[in-house]
């Protein structure tokens, strides 16, 4: 498997990192600033004896190098300030993605691509519409990361190990994500039986304002241990064919009463990428904000072609 990752800066050197150091194929980590992407890739090689491990990773500055991958990972764009919302990164980065997503329409057809890049409802659409691609071959990370915040301030609140706990969070990556606190369960049992509801409210708004938390306290940069982790999972299902199901921004063509859009939902993925989309027992209320949040993301979807 050839797994490219478009974008060397911390979320896409550390995705490569845990890519290759898992074994799970060859390495290209690619940046079109000169000599950061060979400079982190050699580094990277130069752990291999200390790590016991022989994976490959490449670097390169030339796009050309991503031809015939089987997985490329975008996370290619400018990073939130502290203060700034994903949304105002649009313009910016939807420029640096119009430029990869014809590239690698040109260069690697056959690809599955994940797209990391944010605002990151917007620019999955946007790349779709792009590239033309499959819904089912490009999709977008966002709420596995939401998700797995969301487990792990219940598990820091509980005490508990985050493998005894099962959340789920839907809907946009930013303000309008939804945790599902009615489908939280601690060791199958239901997260309000632990937990009075206002407490769970309050892990919900941090769950909510974590990312903007994480760029505060930076000053510079967002997060990138979590989100490189979240994408090597997703990596690891595919190659792996593991058939399980990851909270991924998916186009829908219906399903939760959704057409024509991009938003996160859980989808069960495999060698193919996405091979079915999960439909929750969803409330009205909250079918409202998941259809108002797909709105959104079609509605500056479009202006980026006007
Ligand atoms: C975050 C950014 C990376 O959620 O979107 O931390």
């Amino acid at each position: 498997m050839k797994i490219s990752i478009i974008g060397a800066g911390n979320v896409g050197s550390l995705a490569a990192m845990r890519i290759a150091a898992d074994g799970l194929g060859d390495v290209l980590l690619m940046d079109v600033v000169k000599g950061l992407a060979l400079g982190k890739a050699l580094d990277l090689e130069d752990a291999r004896p200390l790590l016991k491990s022989n994976y490959s990773i490449k670097g390169s500055d030339d796009i050309i190098q991503i031809k015939d991958s089987d997985i490329v990972v975008v996370t290619a764009g400018l990073a939130r300030k502290p203060g700034m919302t994903r949304e105002e990164l649009l313009v910016k980065n939807a420029r640096i993605l119009k430029d990869v997503c014809l590239k690698i329409k040109e260069l690697a057809k056959a690809a599955i691509v994940i797209i990391v890049t944010n605002p990151l409802d917007i620019m999955t659409f946007y790349a779709l519409k792009l590239t033309d691609f499959k819904p089912s071959k490009l999709f977008g990370m966002g709420i596995s990361l939401d998700t797995a915040r969301f487990i792990n301030l219940i598990s820091q609140e509980l005490h508990l190990p985050a493998a005894d706990i099962e959340a789920q969070v839907v809907g946009a990556h930013g303000e309008g994500m939804l945790a599902l606190p009615g489908l939280a369960k601690v060791k199958g049992v239901s997260l309000d039986k632990f937990i009075s509801e206002d407490k769970i409210e309050s892990l919900i708004s941090r769950t909510v304002n974590r990312g903007a938390q994480i760029v505060a306290s930076l000053g510079t940069g967002s997060a990138f241990f979590a989100p490189s982790a979240a994408i090597a999972s997703i990596v690891k299902t595919i190659v792996k064919d593991e058939k399980r199901t990851i909270g991924l921004c998916s186009y829908l063509n219906g399903q939760y009463g959704i057409k024509d859009s991009c938003i996160g939902v859980p989808c069960r993925i495999g060698k193919n990428g996405i091979e079915q989309i999960m439909e929750l027992d969803l409330s009205a209320g909250q079918l409202a904000q998941l259809a108002k949040s797909a709105a959104a993301v079609a509605q500056a979807t479009a202006k980026l072609f006007v």
